[in-house]
C-alpha cells in the first residue's frame, strides 16, 4: 500500500497537461465491443479504472494490446457475455457493459457492480430503459441476467437524468432496429463525447449535450482510432489546488463551458480567472473567502465529482460555506479525514455547513473514496506542516501521475511504499 507524503504551504505554478478523461474513456471501452474491427482508444490515463476495464474485456475474450498510452481492442474473437464478480465489483462501470453485450451477443450476465462507496447508486433506470428496448431481465443472487431476441428501438423517458443509463441506452439503441428518442437525457460532455465516438464508427446519434437524444439504428458499426476529450474532473481538482496553496496555474484541454460553474465558484473566492478557448489560468492571491453556498446538480450544474475538493479549499477560506450533495447520499465521508487537519465542519444529511479556519494543519489521513480523497491532497497541500494520505488505490483509480504533475507545479509530495 502507498501513501503520499506531502510538505503544505508551497505556491503553485505552471501548467499541467491533463489526461483524457476518466468517464469518457471507459465508456467507449464498453462501446468497443459494439464491433468486431479494431478499435484504437488513443491517449488512455494509466489509471486503475482502465486497467480493470481492460480486464473485464479480456474476460470476455477480446484482445486488448497497451501501446504506450494507446490500446488498441480486438474483440473480434469475443464469445463470452458474462463479466464475473470480482471485477463488476471493482468497478461500477462495467455497468454500462450490459448494453453493449446485449447489442453484440443478445444475453449479458453480471453481478451487481461497485465502484467508490458514496451512496446507494441503484441501477434501476439503467434497467427499466433497457425492458422498453426488449430485453426481459431477471436478478437473482446478486446477478443480473438480461436477455433479448432482438432490441427494438422505443421512446424511452428518463425520470432523472443519470449519466451511467444515457450511456448505456446509447450503447444499447445505437444497433437496435429502428429509431430510439430518449427524453430526459444527461447533457454531460462526456455524453457527447460518446456520440462522437458512436458516429465516428458509423452511428446515427444526435441530440447528445440536449435533454432529448435520437439514434437511428444501423446494422453495423466499423473500426475507429479516437482521442477522447480531456478530465474537465481533473482540471478542476487543479485549478482547486491551486486556489488552496495560492500562485499562478494554467490547465490546457478543457472548455471552459465544461466547468463553467467552478470558474464562477473559484471568482467568487476570490481568485481571478482567465479563461479562452482550452487554455484555463487560475491566479490565487492572500487570503479567499468562503462560497456562500455551493449545491451539485446534473450538469451543467456544480459536478458532484469536484464537490469534496472544493469543501477542501472552502475549509481553509474565511468566512461560512454550505455545501449541498444533491445526488450521491453519502458523499461527506471525508469529512473527518478533513477535521483530522483542523477542518471546521458539521455534516447534517445532504448539506456540510463549513466554517472556514483560515489555514489547516498537517495530520496523517486516510483516502477512502477517488474524489475524497483528491480533496485530502488538496487540503494538504495547503496546510501548514506535514500530512500523509493513506490508502492511495481509490486515487489511482482516476488520477494518472498526480504525484509528478503536482509536483511539475512545485508542490512539495512523494510517494512512499508501506
Ligand atoms: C457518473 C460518473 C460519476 C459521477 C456521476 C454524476 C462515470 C463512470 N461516473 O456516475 O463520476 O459522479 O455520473 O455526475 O461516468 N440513479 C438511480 N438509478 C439509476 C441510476 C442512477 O437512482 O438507475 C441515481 C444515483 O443513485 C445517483 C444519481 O442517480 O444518486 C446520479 O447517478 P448517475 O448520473 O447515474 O451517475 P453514474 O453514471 O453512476
Amino acid at each position: 500500500m502507498d501513501k503520499y507524503v506531502i510538505e503544505g504551504g508551497r505556491r503553485l505554478a505552471g501548467s499541467v497537461a491533463l489526461q483524457s478523461a476518466k468517464n469518457s474513456v471507459l465508456p467507449l471501452f464498453a462501446a468497443s465491443i459494439l464491433t468486431e474491427k479494431r478499435v484504437t482508444i488513443r491517449e488512455t490515463p494509466a489509471i486503475t479504472d482502465v486497467a480493470c476495464m481492460a480486464q473485464i474485456l479480456r474476460e470476455l475474450g477480446a484482445d486488448v494490446r497497451f501501446a504506450g498510452e494507446n490500446v488498441t481492442i480486438d474483440s473480434a474473437d469475443a464469445c463470452c457475455h458474462e463479466i464475473p464478480p470480482s471485477l463488476t465489483k471493482e468497478l461500477r462501470s462495467s455497468v454500462f457493459m450490459l448494453g453493449s453485450l446485449l447489442s453484440r451477443f443478445g444475453r449479458a450476465l453480471i453481478a451487481y457492480p461497485g465502484g467508490c462507496d458514496i451512496g446507494l447508486r441503484p441501477i434501476d433506470l439503467h434497467l427499466s430503459a433497457l425492458k422498453r428496448l426488449g430485453v426481459s431481465i431477471s436478478e437473482r443472487e446478486g446477478y443480473i441476467f438480461c436477455e433479448c431476441g432482438k432490441l427494438c428501438g422505443a421512446e424511452i423517458l428518463l425520470d432523472f437524468p443519470s449519466v451511467g443509463a444515457t450511456e448505456n441506452i446509447l450503447l444499447a439503441a445505437v444497433k437496435a432496429e429502428g429509431r430510439t428518442v430518449l427524453t430526459g437525457a444527461a447533457k454531460e460532455p462526456e455524453i457527447v463525447d460518446l456520440q462522437n465516438f458512436l458516429n465516428a464508427m458509423g452511428a446515427k446519434v444526435s441530440g447528445a449535450g440536449t435533454d432529448v437524444i435520437e439514434i437511428e439504428g444501423v446494422k453495423e458499426l466499423r473500426g475507429v482510432s479516437y482521442r477522447p476529450m480531456k478530465d474537465r474532473i481533473e482540471a478542476g481538482t487543479f485549478l482547486l489546488a491551486a486556489a488552496a496553496c495560492g500562485g499562478e496555474v494554467q490547465v490546457v484541454g478543457v472548455a471552459p463551458e465544461n466547468i463553467r460553474l467552478l470558474l464562477h465558484k473559484l471568482r467568487e473566492n476570490g481568485c481571478k480567472i482567465h479563461a479562452k478557448n482550452d487554455k484555463i489560468t487560475i491566479e490565487s492571491r492572500g487570503r479567499l473567502k468562503c462560497n456562500r453556498r455551493i449545491e451539485t446538480m446534473p450538469f451543467p450544474g456544480f459536478p458532484t465529482d469536484l464537490q469534496a475538493q472544493a469543501t477542501a479549499l472552502n475549509a481553509s477560506c474565511a468566512g461560512c460555506a454550505l455545501i449541498v450533495e444533491n445526488l450521491f447520499e453519502t458523499r461527506f465521508k471525508y469529512v473527518p479525514e478533513l477535521q483530522k487537519m483542523g477542518a471546521d465542519i458539521e455534516v447534517r444529511g445532504r448539506t456540510a455547513f463549513v466554517r472556514g479556519v483560515g489555514r489547516l494543519h498537517g495530520a496523517s489521513v486516510t483516502a477512502g473514496d477517488l474524489r475524497g480523497g483528491a480533496a485530502l491532497v488538496i487540503a494538504a497541500l495547503g496546510a501548514e506542516g506535514v500530512s500523509e494520505v493513506l490508502d492511495l488505490s481509490h486515487i489511482d483509480r482516476g488520477y494518472a501521475d498526480l504525484r509528478a504533475k503536482l509536483k511539475g507545479l512545485g508542490a512539495d509530495i512523494r510517494r512512499v511504499h508501506i
